[in-house]
């Protein structure tokens, strides 16, 4: 059954999202993950769904009504904690300040627009009718908030663009992101 996201569980979700969407969120460990889904219970804008099956988390999806500054209104929530999560990874990773500068001056991270920022089900879950179960949910949530259409970002190389073309996305436009290509799909509420 599809409900939303609490705190009881925030470690499973972190660990699909960190086992299935590599990204610099990932890059900075579950530690940083689980905090940043905690913190994100916080933000109106943004939901989040989970999908369980025998009480265990199989599978998410997380979309915000406005992209407009939420990474920075999340991170505002505890800016010393997230500093030093980051710090911890930068400790390890030096390179990655490189990665983090980029997206924190990304434009697009600026714009009102309505996104779909994540969706994941576990391995062995997957093409069994979970993630189009997930989409759902958020498509009834984004209508319940009176939006009518949405964005998805996806890298290229992700096999999750069969997925959104098989669901009813659009391909809108491809752009370059950290030297990667980019895929911007908008699904339009029927
Ligand atoms: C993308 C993802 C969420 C799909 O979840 P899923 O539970 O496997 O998808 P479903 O079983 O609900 O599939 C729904 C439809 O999409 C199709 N589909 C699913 N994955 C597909 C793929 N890789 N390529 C083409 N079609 C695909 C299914 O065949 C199904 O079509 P049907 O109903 O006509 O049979 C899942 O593969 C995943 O977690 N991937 C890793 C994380 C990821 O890349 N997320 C997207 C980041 S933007």
């Amino acid at each position: 059954m599809v409900t939303k996201l609490t705190s009881q569980d925030l470690k499973a979700v972190s660990a699909i999202h960190q086992a299935e969407l590599p990204g610099i969120l990932s890059e900075f460990g579950t530690e940083f993950l689980e905090k940043f889904y905690r913190e994100s219970l916080h933000i109106p804008e943004l939901f989040t769904f989970i999908e369980k099956e025998d009480e265990q988390v199989i599978g998410l999806i997380t979309g915000t009504t406005s992209l407009d500054g939420l990474y920075f209104k999340v991170v505002k929530r505890d800016i010393l904690g997230f500093f030093s999560l980051i710090m911890k990874h930068l400790i390890t990773h030096p390179a990655s300040i490189f990665k983090i500068i980029r997206i924190l001056t990304y434009p697009g991270f600026s714009n009102k627009d309505s996104e779909l920022l994540t969706i994941a089900v576990s391995r062995r879950y997957q093409k069994r009718g979970i993630g189009r179960k997930l989409f759902a949910s958020a498509v009834k949530e984004f209508k319940k908030r009176k939006i009518i259409h949405f964005k998805i970002g996806v890298y290229e190389r992700l096999k999750a663009n069969g997925f959104y073309r098989k669901i009813g996305c659009r391909k809108l436009h491809t752009f370059n992101f950290l030297g990667e290509q980019m895929n911007y799909y908008v699904y339009r509420q029927p």
